[in-house]
């Protein structure tokens, strides 16, 4: 469904995309008022993926500057959606935190009839301690429940089966991004009052910033955790010694060890490092050591013009110098 925020491009809004099941189809046409919000989580997911992981060896798919290029990324996705790694349960809760963001900035703007700001705020609040609700405050719960219906597949007794994990695994995966846009959820105020005193203040319910949505899911990712393929009543941790620790809503799970991400692997959809821009002083991920795996790098020098010591002349413009840097860039052999 991924495909779906490039394909057609505006001047087709419609439903028909192939990357789209059938079930995804009929809820597109039931509610076509929707398709600009299904293409913009699509597209604030893949983003967020990439911006998240500009630094790894696996980045998230092909290179960020083609971004409008989502079926691109979409083909890229093809063999990571169904690998079971932590790398597809990042892209399943990242993709499905975009479509209830999106869904709800829809409903906050107006543009739905179904859903709108919540309404239960409107009134209340502490006039004691000088604060009432007011303004718009974002109501997530449409947007959920259509992430729901939308993105998860309707599991019938796959209990026990050899694969039914992995089910199970998207399933929890896509719930975990939809739970990180609820948990950060926070107020906003406005002050009001003489001269900005702050005597009263309107507060409202927001969703954080995408961006912030996108690290919380990173830290899942960094810590998340793998499971047993075999799907007993519920999902079991792998290790056997932390079986008793319990799952989280918002942890993320994965059944399969990842590639190293290292070398081209065209059959797996891995296009590996080679050709990466490293950084020679890091320790990080992004660091030639660990981004090259070991296979060392190139130097080449590259010149930037830019402007530079701009001054604003009276009046009206603004004058500039040119000024040229070199500097060395570093890429993966
Ligand atoms: C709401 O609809 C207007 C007009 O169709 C559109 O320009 C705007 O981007 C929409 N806003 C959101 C958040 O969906
Ligand atoms: C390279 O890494 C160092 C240390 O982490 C950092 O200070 C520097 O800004 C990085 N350089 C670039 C070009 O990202």
């Amino acid at each position: 469904w991924l495909g779906i925020a490039a394909g057609g491009g505006p001047e087709k809004p419609g439903c028909a995309s192939p990357p789209l099941s059938r079930r995804q189809r009929d809820l597109c046409e039931q509610k076509p008022e929707l398709v600009p919000a299904i293409r913009e989580g699509a597209r604030l997911g893949l983003q967020e993926c990439r911006s998240q992981f500009r630094h790894e060896r696996w980045d998230c798919g092909p290179a960020a500057a083609a971004a409008p290029a989502a079926a691109a990324a979409a083909a890229a996705f093809g063999h990571q959606l169904s690998s079971g790694t932590k790398e597809t349960a990042f892209i399943y809760a990242v993709t499905s935190a975009g479509l209830v963001h999106s869904v709800t900035r829809s409903c906050s703007a107006g543009n739905m009839t179904e859903c709108s700001c919540d309404m239960n705020l409107r009134h209340g609040g502490s006039a004691s301690e000088g604060w009432h609700w007011g303004g718009c405050s974002d109501d997530i719960h449409y947007g959920m429940s259509f992430s729901r219906r939308f993105l998860d597949v309707p599991v019938k007794n796959v209990t026990g089966k050899s694969g039914s994990g992995l089910v199970a695994m998207n399933l929890h995966n896509n719930e975990a991004g939809r739970q990180a846009v609820a948990k950060l959820m926070s107020v906003d105020c406005r002050c009001h009052g003489v001269s900005g005193s702050c005597a009263v203040k309107t507060c409202w319910k927001t969703m954080s910033s995408f961006e912030k949505i996108g690290r919380f899911l990173k830290d899942k990712y960094e810590n998340s955790i793998q499971i047993s393929d075999r799907l007993k009543k519920k999902l079991r941790r792998k290790e056997k010694s932390q079986r008793k620790i319990p799952i989280r809503k918002e942890d993320l799970l994965y059944v399969n060890k990842s590639p190293n991400y290292c070398v081209e692997d065209q059959k797996l959809g891995i296009p590996g490092t080679q050709g990466r821009e490293c950084n020679r002083t890091s320790d990080g991920p992004d660091g030639c050591n660990l981004l090259c795996c070991g296979r060392g790098y190139n130097t080449h020098v590259v010149r930037h013009v830019e402007r530079c010591e701009c001054k604003f002349v009276w009046c009206c413009y603004v004058r500039c110098r040119r000024c040229e840097t070199m500097t060395d860039v570093h890429t993966c052999k």
